[in-house]
C-alpha cells in the first residue's frame, strides 16, 4: 500500500481528496494547521497537526513514514486579502511551501501535485485559456502559484523532481454521499453565498458589477465539481507513481456561466427566494475565466461525470441544507 502525504487535507478541497484516495487504497497522511480546515472534516487515516513553517516538525512526520507522494492544498485563497497582506501570502504559499519541498528532496520524497490556479494567468488575452496562455499574474496571490509552479520546474530540472500542476478554475459542489461539502469561513465564493441566501442565513448576494464585457454584464467563470477535481487529481498521481514527468494542467469544463446565471439556476433548484443586490466591482476579478483541458482529457484520461452546472448546484444544496 502507498503512503500518500495530503497536506491541507483538512479544507474544503482536500478533505474531498482524502476520501478518494482512501477508497481507491491509498493510505493517507493529513497534515494541516487546522488554521481553515476542520479535523471532522477528514474521514480516515492519520492525522498530524503541524504548520508547515514548522521544518523541524516536517522533518519529524517524514521521518516517519515512508510517502510515495505529497498532494498539497494547503494555501491561503483569498485574492483580495493577498493584495492587502502580501507577506502573509508570499510566507504561507511561497516560504512554507519551499519547506515542504527542501523536507521532500531531503527525504528522496520526489512526487508532487500541487494546487495551482487559474489565477496564474491574470487577464486572459484569450479564452477559454489553454496550457499555453502566458502566466502573468495579476495579485500577490496568483503569482504566490506561479512562483512555486517556477520552483517546482527548477526543483525538476536540479532533482529530478516530478509534479503535476493542477490549474484548478472555480471548484464547487460537495462529496456525493453529503459527508463533506464547502465550509470556509469566511466565506467568500459565490456557490456557497448564494446557498446561504437561500437558506436565510444571509440577508442577501451581492453581484460584484455588472458592467463587464459579457452578456449580462455580470462575470463568467468556469465552475468544476469537487469530486471531477479529485478525480483529476487521483490521475495525476497515477501518471507520478507510474514514473510520469512532470505536467501541468487547465481543470475546468470549458463552459461559463454568469453571476446571473448562476443565481437564477440556484434559485430554480432550491425552489427559494434569494434577493439580489447589485454592488461594486471587486478588485481583480477578470470578466471571464474559462477552461480549455483538453490535455487533462487526452493525456491524464479525464472524464468529468458532473460537468453541468445544475448537477454542482444540486450537491452543493444537499450538503448546505443539512449543516
Ligand atoms: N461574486 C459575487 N458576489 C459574491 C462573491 C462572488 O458577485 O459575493 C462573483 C465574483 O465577483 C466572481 C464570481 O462571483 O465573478 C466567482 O467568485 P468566487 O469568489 O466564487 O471565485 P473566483 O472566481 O474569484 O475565485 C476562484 C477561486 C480562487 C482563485 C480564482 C482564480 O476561488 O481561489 O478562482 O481566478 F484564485
Amino acid at each position: 500500500m502507498q503512503t500518500i502525504l495530503v497536506a491541507g487535507g483538512a479544507g474544503y478541497i482536500g478533505s474531498h481528496m482524502v476520501k478518494i484516495l482512501l477508497a481507491n487504497g491509498y493510505q493517507v497522511v493529513t497534515l494541516d494547521n487546522l488554521s481553515a480546515g476542520y479535523r471532522d472534516a477528514v474521514l480516515g487515516g492519520d492525522f498530524v497537526q503541524r504548520d508547515l513553517a514548522d521544518k523541524a516538525g516536517l522533518d519529524a512526520l517524514f521521518q516517519r513514514y515512508d510517502f510515495a507522494a505529497v498532494m498539497h492544498f494547503a494555501s491561503s485563497i483569498q485574492v483580495g486579502e493577498s493584495v492587502i497582506n502580501p507577506a502573509l501570502y508570499y510566507r504561507n504559499n511561497v516560504s512554507n511551501t519551499l519547506n515542504l519541498l527542501e523536507t521532500m528532496q531531503q527525504h528522496g520524497v520526489k512526487r508532487f501535485i500541487f494546487s495551482s490556479s487559474a489565477a496564474t494567468f491574470g487577464e486572459p488575452q484569450y479564452v477559454p485559456l489553454d496550457e499555453n496562455h502566458p502566466q502573468q499574474p495579476i495579485n500577490p496571490y496568483g503569482w504566490t502559484k506561479w512562483m512555486v509552479e517556477q520552483i517546482l520546474r527548477d526543483f525538476d530540472f536540479a532533482h529530478q523532481f516530478k509534479a503535476v500542476c493542477l490549474r484548478y478554475f472555480n471548484a464547487a459542489g460537495a462529496d456525493l454521499e453529503g459527508q463533506l461539502g464547502e465550509r470556509h469561513n469566511p466565506e467568500t465564493h459565490l456557490i456557497p453565498l448564494v446557498l446561504q441566501a437561500a437558506l436565510g442565513q444571509r440577508s442577501h448576494i451581492t453581484v460584484f458589477g455588472q458592467d463587464y464585457p459579457t452578456p449580462d454584464g455580470t462575470c463568467v467563470r468556469d465552475y468544476i465539481h469537487i469530486v471531477d477535481l479529485c478525480q483529476a487529481h487521483l490521475l495525476a498521481l497515477q501518471h507520478l507513481l507510474n514514473g510520469g514527468d512532470s505536467r501541468a494542467y487547465n481543470l475546468g469544463n470549458g463552459t461559463g456561466f454568469s453571476v446571473k446565471q448562476v443565481i437564477d439556476m440556484a434559485q430554480q433548484i432550491t425552489g427559494m427566494n434569494i434577493p439580489v443586490v447589485y454592488g461594486q466591482r471587486r478588485e481583480g476579478d477578470p470578466a471571464r475565466l474559462v477552461a480549455d483541458a483538453t490535455w487533462a482529457k487526452q493525456q491524464l484520461g479525464w472524464q468529468p461525470r458532473y460537468a453541468d452546472l445544475a448537477t454542482i448546484i444540486q450537491h452543493a444544496w444537499q450538503w448546505h441544507r443539512k449543516h
